[in-house]
This record gives C-alpha cells, sequence and structure tokens, in this order.
C-alpha cells in the first residue's frame, strides 16, 4: 500500500523552514475546531507540530472533520508562521498548511487519553503499555536508556573489553534469590535455571584468558518487589584479570564520569569518596547512606556520656551489650506533632520510646529524659553533637543494630519531612569493606554475605580457621558497593582464585566438598586449570537510568516491566499452559496457588 512518505519529523520544523512544501506522518494528538478553521497536533518520537485545515481545501476538511484520536495520517502542506507563538514546544512558531491529507489508518478510541499529566491507573498504563510509550515522558526514558547503552558499549570497547554473551539457560545454583526454573523437555524432570546474573560464567571467562569481559545483560530472580527491584532486571556486568579493588573503581568512576557528562553535562569528580561499610553503619545506619542530607547528619553513639547518668534505661541497655546514640535536627522548630510522629515511627522499629533533648535558646533544655541526667551529661551530649540553641537531639537506646538501623530511617525520614535533601546533587559513594559472612542465628549457620567466591582481606586471612562466630563475623572482604544518592547502584568484589581459600570458606558456611563440587562443580573445576586473581562488579543499569531520569521507581525505565506481583499485564503472562504441553515435559499441576 502506498502512502506518502515523510520529509521530515513532527519535531523537525522550524521557522528556518517558512513556505517549504513537506510531509508528515504521525498520530493525531488532539484537535480542535476555531470558528471553521481545524487545528490538529499530530505526534511522533521526535514532538508535535500543529496542522491547519482551512475548509475551503473540502477534500482535505472533509477528511479532518472525521479524524479520531490517535488515528494515523500522512500530512503535506507548506510552513507557514503561526499567528500564536507556543513557547512551550520546539516547533511552536510554525505550522502546516495541509494541501493533502490521508488516513494511514484508524484507531479505536484509546482507554485513556495520551497526554503528560496522565490520568489513568498505573494497570490500565501496563495494559496498555504501547499507548503508554507514546507519551513524551515515557518515550524519552527509552531513549535515554538507549543513549547511555551506547556510551557504555563505546567505553569498555575503548578500554579494551570485549562483549560476550553467557547463557540464558543455565544451571540452577544457589545465588541469593529463588531461580526462575525452565523444564527440559529432552530430559525430562530435569530443570534449566534463568541466570540470577552471569557471575559464574564471567569468572570461568577469566579462566579462559578473556581477561576483559563486559556485557549489558538480563537478569532474573524471583524475589520479593519493589520500587527499585524487578523479577527481570539489567545489569552492566564486567569482569577483569589481574586486578585490585582500586583497578575495578578506576573503571566505573570513569565510565559514570563519562555518562554524566554527556548525558547531565556534569562533571563528576575523577575518584568517588569512599567509606568503609562499618563507618557507614555506625554513621549513617545503613550501608547505603545518602549523602545530599544538608550537614550530613551522623549518628553519635553516646553510650560513653550517656551511660555515665542513673536512667534505669539506658543502664539496662548497657549491661545488656546494647548501645545509646542519636542524631542531631539542625535549627528546625520541633513541635508535639513531630515528637509523636516520630515516636509512633520508632516504636514500629521496635522501641518503646524516643528520647530528644530540645535545646532551647538561652540554656533552657526541653526534654522527657533531662531529669534523669545531670546538667554535665547534658553540657556533654550537647557538645557531642556539637549542637547549637536552636538544635534538637534524638536519642534511642538499644540493641546496636537495631538503634543503628532505626536511626539511619529516623534521618531519611527528617531529611524528607523537613525538606533537608540537595535534590540537585550526585552524591557518589564506594562503601568498602562488606563483612564476608553473616551469622544467621535461626539457621544457626553462617552464610555468604556477598557470594561465596568473595576474597576475604589478607588481614582476616587467619579468621578462616576460627569457628567462633564473634572472629568470623569480623572478616571483612574485599567486595563494596557504589552508592548514589542513597541507592545501591553497584556492587562487585575481588574474588577467591585460590581453592585452599576457597575450601575453607565453603567449610564456615557449611558446605561439604559432594555439596560444593554438586552446586559450584564445573567453576570449580575450572579453577584447577589456572585461575588469574580476578575481580569486577554489576552496575544496577534500571536503577541507574531511573535516577538519571529523576524517577523514584525503575519501573518507567523499562519498555515492558512487570508489576510488583511479577506479572506483565500486557500479555497477561505468567499464564496457563496446555495440557499437551505439560505431558511433553512431564509435568503434573498438584496445586494452583489462588
Ligand atoms: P548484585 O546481586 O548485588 O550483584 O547485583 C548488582 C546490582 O544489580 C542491581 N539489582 C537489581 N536491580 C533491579 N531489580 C533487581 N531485582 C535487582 N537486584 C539487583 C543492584 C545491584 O547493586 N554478580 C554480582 C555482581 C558481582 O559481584 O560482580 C551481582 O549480581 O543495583
Amino acid at each position: 500500500m502506498l502512502f506518502k512518505k515523510r520529509t521530515h519529523t513532527c519535531g523537525d520544523l522550524r521557522s528556518a523552514n517558512l513556505n517549504e512544501k513537506v510531509t508528515l506522518n504521525g498520530w493525531i494528538s488532539g484537535k480542535r475546531d476555531l470558528g471553521g478553521l481545524l487545528f490538529i497536533d499530530l505526534r511522533d518520537r521526535y514532538g508535535i507540530t500543529q496542522l491547519k485545515i482551512d475548509p475551503d481545501n473540502k477534500a482535505c476538511y472533509d477528511t479532518a472533520v472525521k479524524l479520531g484520536q490517535e488515528f494515523v495520517v500522512s500530512a503535506s502542506g507548506i510552513v507557514i508562521k503561526r499567528e500564536s507563538i507556543n513557547k512551550n514546544i520546539p516547533t511552536g512558531e510554525i505550522e502546516i498548511l495541509v494541501e493533502e491529507l490521508d488516513v494511514l489508518n484508524e484507531s479505536e478510541i484509546p482507554p485513556f487519553v495520551i497526554e503528560e499529566e496522565i490520568k489513568a491507573t498505573d494497570e490500565l498504563r501496563l495494559k496498555y503499555r504501547y499507548l503508554d510509550i507514546r507519551r513524551k515522558s515515557i518515550a524519552d526514558n527509552l531513549i535515554l536508556r538507549s543513549r547511555v547503552s551506547q556510551i557504555v558499549h563505546r567505553y569498555f570497547e575503548k578500554h579494551n573489553f570485549i562483549e560476550v554473551e553467557t547463557p540464558m539457560l543455565m544451571k540452577s545454583t544457589p545465588e541469593g534469590a529463588r531461580d526462575y526454573l525452565v523444564p527440559s523437555r529432552v530430559h525430562k524432570g530435569k530443570f534449566y535455571a534463568l541466570p540470577q546474573s552471569p557471575q559464574l560464567y564471567k569468572q570461568i571467562l577469566m579462566v579462559s584468558g578473556m581477561d576483559r569481559y563486559v556485557q549489558i545483560c538480563k537478569c532474573f530472580r524471583d524475589e520479593d518487589l519493589r520500587a527499585d527491584r524487578q523479577p527481570e532486571f539489567t545489569q552492566i556486568d564486567f569482569e577483569m584479570s589481574f586486578v585490585t579493588q582500586d583497578d575495578v573503581f578506576e573503571i566505573l568512576e570513569g565510565m559514570f564520569g563519562e555518562i554524566w557528562k554527556e548525558i547531565k553535562g556534569v562533571s563528576l569528580p575523577e575518584k568517588f569518596r569512599r567509606m568503609t561499610y562499618d563507618e557507614a553503619i555506625n554513621s549513617y545506619g545503613s550501608d547505603k547512606p545518602d549523602l545530599r542530607i544538608t550537614g550530613e547528619m551522623k549518628i553519635e553513639n553516646i553510650s560513653g556520656i550517656a551511660g555515665g547518668s542513673e536512667f534505669k534505661v539506658f543502664q539496662e541497655t548497657l549491661n545488656s551489650g546494647g548501645i545509646i546514640a542519636g542524631i542531631k535536627l539542625s535549627g528546625k522548630e520541633v513541635t508535639r506533632k513531630t515528637v509523636d510522629s516520630l515516636t509512633e515511627f520508632v516504636k514500629k522499629h521496635g522501641f518503646g520510646g524516643l528520647g530528644y533533648l530540645k535545646f532551647n535558646a538561652g540554656g533552657n533544655v526541653q526534654s522527657p529524659v533531662a531529669k534523669f541526667l545531670s546538667a554535665e551529661i547534658t553540657d556533654n551530649i550537647k557538645n557531642a553533637f556539637s549542637a547549637a540553641d536552636g538544635d534538637t537531639v534524638f536519642i534511642l537506646s538499644g540493641e546496636k543494630m537495631k538503634v543503628l538501623t532505626a536511626l539511619g530511617q529516623m534521618r531519611l525520614k527528617l531529611a524528607e519531612d523537613f525538606k533537608l535533601t540537595d535534590e540537585s546533587k550526585y552524591e557518589f559513594l564506594w562503601v568498602t569493606d562488606f563483612p564476608l559472612f553473616h551469622y544467621d542465628h535461626d539457621e544457626k549457620r553462617f552464610f555468604a554475605e556477598h557470594h561465596v567466591f568473595t576474597m576475604p582481606k589478607d588481614e582476616y586471612l587467619k579468621f578462616l580457621d576460627s569457628r567462633d562466630p564473634a572472629e568470623v563475623e569480623s572478616i571483612r572482604a574485599n567486595c563494596y558497593d557504589l552508592v548514589l544518592n542513597g541507592h545501591e547502584i553497584t556492587s562487585g568484589s575481588i574474588r577467591i582464585h585460590k581453592p585452599d581459600i576457597q575450601k575453607k570458606v565453603f567449610d564456615i558456611i557449611g558446605l561439604t566438598d559432594e555439596e560444593a563440587k554438586m552446586k559450584f562443580g564445573f567453576i570449580l573445576d575450572a579453577f584447577r586449570y589456572g585461575a588469574p586473581p580476578h575481580g569486577g562488579a554489576a552496575v544496577g543499569y534500571d536503577r541507574v537510568i531511573a535516577i538519571l531520569a529523576g524517577l523514584k521507581s525503575i519501573t518507567d525505565t523499562i519498555a515492558f516491566p512487570k508489576t510488583l506481583k511479577a506479572s506483565s499485564l500486557m500479555d497477561e503472562c505468567p499464564g496457563e499452559v496446555s495440557q499437551e504441553q505439560l505431558d511433553e515435559l512431564a509435568i503434573q499441576i498438584v496445586k494452583k496457588e489462588a
């Protein structure tokens, strides 16, 4: 079927094109009848151009009158100056006086109006995602994503990386989250797993001598979803041989530098700030601190000061090995309502109450706990926080991690409630020296904090032979996260390449030789043939795009995302399959989830 092809896109034409004869192809985005004259907004990916239809051109006018929302048309005519300029769009100085108008396709009435201030529910938008993508903001996210991936490919090529595609069907290996399984027809009763990440393959590629590997790849994890987690998501995954942690950092600092420069026109620092995991937890109550908050609002441990008081709650806390710590809110009015809402907040974290000291002008201290504290202790607390009159210090006491986590959350809440976050900033932060293991008190055993191939730091190797939980938990690893504005956007480590160290790590998590062979046999086999020292990381690509696009959730960085219940409303998956398909796979459905 022939149609008149466009000479320009709907975003191209300017005053410089006046009097040119042009053809545009696009979708009808709006139609207005102004006393006989018809004005039409024609939309494509590149923009919107106004078409003007004069009733004197009868053929054109008759076609235009019948046009519905989202019809696809070809319009030819002359570029003329617009009477009322629209400063909001780049083509706003001109319009097309249409001479020929052809309908290329009709559209049913769309289930929602395609506009920026969308009124449709998220469900409806996802069900008709193809219409949602016609909206500029969603299309722009996909265009941004495409631009960033080009920068990434170019950057890694420049640095001598090679792209290798790793399998989508692999052996199920425990990696933290639950695997998505794929049944095999040929090997009945056996399953492939979709990769949670290409971790094992990229390490094997180092054994193969590939030296520098990169891949923008899909990963699949059957885990609880939230705003920054999708069941299938994208990583920039890379691995390097003969490197230390600093080399890995340098590669990513350079990559983010180029992305931010090209996309945002912002020069990032050549080196990003670094902080150990312990410092992050102790000072910010989180392993992904948001450093955009005014004054940083660090947590101070005041056990040494407050412990000197007669206050029973504090005494009990210290006797049971807990801590007393707090954060300071500077120069903001703290009302009864503020205190009530914060008290409610800490109750949700399992605390009976919240202590606070409000330092008013003239040395007056307003506090429910002041009566238990001497003037000296109150003064010392004020000094510990470098608090001035007008500041308030909030205090919690209890088990260490519980206190730090709650204060960390409270820090974020105060920053939000009092608007203390500088939204214009990009605060990149390396969090280093993560623990290698954590002890699970319910299961009574150690688990690898990142993954089982993470290399302990040299000075802790001696504790690999210990079974004292405190010593084992004290082991720090060559393991790091990159945090941006409080979001974990990258995670990685230097890997174990020595079999004796690997065996000790397996021993600690209680993996026998047979189990290790069963779960990781192929990589352990590969490691017997000369594994180079190596390390790498994986960037959470969707999260990076969300931050670049100023989005709170990663959903709209993905063309066809899943809901929080891991389903796709557009193609209605997951779906049932036929009995024939099940028979072929020798699968019997025993019980269906409601
Ligand atoms: P990790 O599991 O920490 O490490 O993942 C790396 C980064 O991927 C992002 N991410 C996610 N993004 C969206 N949805 C999800 N469900 C999701 N899960 C993780 C995060 C995270 O920092 N193989 C290792 C990396 C390595 O050691 O090289 C790995 O996958 O931003």
